[in-house]
C-alpha cells in the first residue's frame, strides 16, 4: 500500500453483507494478502453455527485472539485485509489490542431484507439464515469505521475504500500557529497521514500550510491546504479534525464554517485553552448535527507539543475512542511509559481540568517568584539564587523550578538578563477563569486568586513607582534561613495542590463528571508545565485520599514544615517583602485547622442588618434563628 504504515483492514458487518467478496477485491487491488476470519474459527464454533446455534462471547474469545495474532504478525511486515464480523465493541477491542494505530474498520451495512435475500441466494455457507436476526441484534456499529452501504456494486465499493484509505489523510489539523505546528510535526513523526489547513489572509497569512510543509522532512507525506472544503474532502471518514486556533470567537467561526462541510460522526477536537462552559455549548451544537466535539486541554508549550504534551480530553466517550489512538500516541509518557493523556469525562471536563492546571501553574510560578524575591532581598545575586534552588531539586523538583534556575543563570553582557526584564506580568485569562470557577463552586482555592492578583498588581507599574515614593520603607536586609525557606516553599506547594485537587473533586460532584483524581495527577507528571516530583507522589496519595491535608504522609510533613512557613512569612511581613501566596498558604492552613472560627460574628452581623438568621451551637436540629438585636 502507498502508506508508510502497515494496516490491518478489517472488513466487518453481519453475515451476508459481502465481506469476503469485497475483502478479496480490495486485497487484490492493493496487492496485499487477504484472510477470511471464518477460516480461523475453531472447529467447535463452526459446528455450533451449522447446527443453528449462535456463538456466545466465550466461544468467540479464542477466535478473536487468533485474529489479533494474525493482524499483529501481518502488520509487522505488510498491510492486509481481514474479513471478520467483529460485531461488538468488546470483540473489536480484542482484535485491535496492541496495534490500535494500525487498524482500519470498514463496516459494510444494508437493511435486514437486503442481506436476507443475499443469504438466501448463497450455497454451501455454514451460516443458516435463522442466525441473521441475532447478528443484526448483536451488531454495535463502530463509530470509527468507514461505513459503506452494500447497495453499490462490489467494484464500486472497493474503489471507494481504496480512495479513502490510500488517497486520504487519517487526521486533520486546523491552525498552524506555534502549538498547531508543533502538534502537526509530532503527529507526522508518529507516521499519521496528516492534512494541514491554515487560513489565507492576504499579505498576512499566505501559503502558511504549504511553506510549513516544505520546511520539515517529516511533513513530506502530509498535505497542505488553505481551502477549507478541499481540506475536509482530503480526510478519511469519519473525520478527525484538531482545531488549534485562538480560544473564543475564532473557534466558533471555524466550527460554523466546518459544519456544512462535515458528515455524521465526524469529530472536532478543540486543543486550545477554551472555557469549559463554551465547550459544553459546542458539544451540544455539534450533537444537533450528529457530530462530535472533544474539548482537549493541551499543556506543555511549544516543546511539549512537539515532543509529547500532556493532553486532557473531555466530551462524548464514544467519540473519544475515535481520536484516542492519535492523542495517546503523540502524548508524553509517564514513568510507567503510559500516555499522559486519558479520557477525563463528559462535557467540558477536559477544558475544566486544563483550566485548573493553569490555576495551579499560576501559583507554582508565583511561589518561585516569591522565593526569588526573598533571596534577592537577602542580597543574593541571580547566580547565587540559582545555586540555592538547584540544591533544592533533590527534595522538591519540578519543571518550573528547573526553568527558573536556567532563567536566573542567563547572562546579558556582564550582568543577568533577569535584571533587565520589566516586572509587569501578563496573562491570557485562564487564572481569571479558575478564580471565577472556584468562587462559583464555593471552594476556597485561595492561592489561585492570590497569584492572579499578584500579576494584576504587577501591571500597575507606574502607580507602584508613585506609591513606593510615598511609602518608602527603610532598606532592611532580610536574614532568613535557607532550609526554612525551602520548607516554607514546599508546604505552600502542598497547599496549592490540595486546593487544586479539592476544586476538581467539587467540580466532579457538581457536574457529575466522575473525575479520577489519581489519573489526572498521572497525566500531569510529564509533558505539562506543572510536572513535578510532588505530582508523581500524588498519584498514589490520591488513590486513597482526595483531601491531601488528611493524608497520613502529608499530615506529618505539614506538621513538620508549618513552623518554617510561619517564620518565613513573619520575617517577610516585618521586612515589608510582599509574599501573597506564601502568606495566603499560612492563612489558609490556620483557617482550615480552626474548629471554632470567627464566622459567628459574620452570621450575627447578617442577622442584625438583614434578618438573614443564624444557627446555634446548642441547637443541632438545623433550625434557623433570628434575634431582634436592638430590642
Ligand atoms: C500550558 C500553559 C499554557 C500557557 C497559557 C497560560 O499548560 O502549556 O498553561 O497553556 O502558558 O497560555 O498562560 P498565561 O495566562 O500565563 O498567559
Amino acid at each position: 500500500m502507498n502508506s508508510n504504515k502497515q494496516l490491518a483492514i478489517f472488513i466487518m458487518g453481519v453475515s451476508g453483507v459481502g465481506k469476503s467478496t469485497i475483502g478479496k477485491l480490495l486485497a487484490d487491488q492493493l496487492s496485499i494478502p487477504f484472510f477470511d476470519g471464518d477460516d480461523y474459527h475453531p472447529e467447535a464454533n463452526k459446528k455450533k453455527m451449522a447446527n443453528g446455534h449462535p456463538l456466545n462471547d466465550e466461544d468467540r474469545y479464542d477466535w478473536l485472539l487468533n485474529l489479533n495474532k494474525l493482524a499483529k504478525e501481518q502488520t509487522c511486515h505488510n498491510s492486509c485485509v481481514i474479513a471478520c464480523s467483529a460485531l461488538k465493541e468488546s470483540y473489536r477491542n480484542l482484535l485491535k489490542n496492541g496495534i490500535e494505530t494500525n487498524i482500519k474498520w470498514v463496516l459494510l451495512y444494508g437493511s435486514f431484507d437486503q442481506v436476507l435475500s443475499r443469504i438466501k441466494q448463497r450455497t454451501g455457507h455454514f451460516m443458516p439464515t435463522s442466525l441473521l436476526k441475532s447478528q443484526f441484534e448483536t451488531l454495535e456499529k463502530p463509530i470509527e469505521a468507514l461505513k459503506i452501504n452494500i447497495r453499490e456494486t462490489p467494484q464500486n465499493i472497493t474503489t471507494y475504500i481504496v480512495n479513502e484509505l490510500q488517497k486520504k489523510s487519517e487526521f486533520g489539523i486546523i491552525g498552524l500557529g506555534v502549538m498547531g505546528k508543533s502538534l502537526a510535526r509530532n503527529l507526522a513523526s508518529n507516521n499519521f497521514r496528516l492534512s494541514m489547513f491554515n487560513r489565507h489572509v492576504p499579505k498576512i497569512e499566505e501559503d502558511v500550510a504549504k511553506t510549513f510543509k516544505n520546511e520539515f522532512l517529516e511533513l513530506s507525506a502530509a498535505t497542505a491546504f488553505d481551502d477549507l472544503s478541499a481540506f475536509v474532502n482530503s480526510l478519511q471518514t469519519p473525520r478527525k479534525i484538531l482545531l488549534m486556533v485562538n480560544a473564543g470567537k475564532p473557534v466558533d467561526a471555524v466550527i460554523e464554517s466546518l459544519i456544512p462541510l462535515l458528515a455524521e460522526d465526524d469529530v472536532i477536537i478543540d486543543g486550545g485553552n477554551s472555557h469549559y462552559k463554551k465547550t459544553q455549548e459546542r458539544i451540544d451544537l455539534l450533537a444537533n448535527h450528529k457530530m462530535h466535539f472533544i474539548g482537549a486541554g493541551v499543556s506543555g508549550g511549544e516543546q511539549g507539543a512537539l515532543k509529547g504534551p500532556s493532553i486532557m480530553p473531555g466530551g462524548d466517550a464514544d467519540a473519544y475512542t475515535l481520536v484516542q489512538p492519535y492523542l495517546e500516541t503523540i502524548a508524553a509518557k509517564n514513568k510507567k511509559n503510559e500516555p499522559c493523556c486519558t479520557y477525563i469525562g463528559s462535557g467540558g471536563s477536559g477544558h475544566f481540568i486544563k483550566m485548573v492546571h493553569n490555576g495551579i501553574e499560576y501559583v507554582e510560578m508565583q511561589l518561585l517568584a516569591e522565593v526569588y524575591f526573598i533571596l534577592k532581598n537577602t542580597g543574593k545575586s541571580p547566580d547565587e539564587i540559582a545555586t540555592i534552588l538547584e540544591s533544592w531539586s533533590t527534595e522538591t523538583n519540578s519543571y518550573l523550578l528547573e526553568i527558573t534556575i536556567n532563567i536566573l543563570r542567563k547572562k546579558e553582557g556582564n550582568g543577568w538578563l533577569i535584571d533587565h526584564i520589566l516586572d509587569t506580568s501578563g496573562n491570557k485569562g485562564t487564572g481569571n477563569w479558575t478564580t471565577i470557577a472556584t468562587a462559583e463552586l464555593g471552594m476556597p482555592s485561595t492561592l489561585i486568586p492570590a497569584s492572579l492578583f499578584a500579576r494584576y498588581l504587577s501591571a500597575f507599574k507606574e502607580e507602584r513607582i508613585e506609591i513606593s515614593q510615598v511609602y518608602t520603607s527603610e532598606n532592611k536586609e532580610l536574614a532568613i534561613d535557607e532550609r526554612e525557606l525551602l520548607n516554607a516553599y514546599h508546604l505552600a506547594r502542598i497547599v496549592n495542590h490540595h486546593q487544586g485537587f479539592r476544586l476538581l473533586s467539587q467540580a466532579s460532584v457538581a457536574y457529575d463528571w466522575h473525575l479520577n483524581l489519581s489519573e489526572i495527577a498521572s497525566i500531569w507528571t510529564n509533558g505539562c508545565i506543572i510536572r513535578s516530583t510532588l505530582m508523581e507522589a500524588l498519584i498514589d496519595i490520591l488513590k486513597k485520599d482526595d483531601n491531601l491535608l488528611l493524608n497520613d504522609t502529608l499530615v506529618s510533613q505539614v506538621k513538620t514544615l508549618k513552623p518554617s512557613l510561619n517564620t518565613i512569612v513573619s520575617q517577610c511581613i516585618l521586612g515589608d517583602v510582599p509574599i501573597p501566596c506564601l502568606s495566603e498558604a499560612v492563612n489558609f492552613l490556620n483557617g482550615y485547622s480552626t474548629a471554632n472560627s470567627s464566622a459567628n460574628i459574620i452570621q450575627a452581623q447578617r442577622d442584625y442588618f438583614g434578618a438573614h438568621t443564624y444557627q446555634r451551637v446548642d441547637d443541632m436540629s438545623g433550625t434557623f434563628h433570628h434575634t431582634n438585636w436592638e430590642e
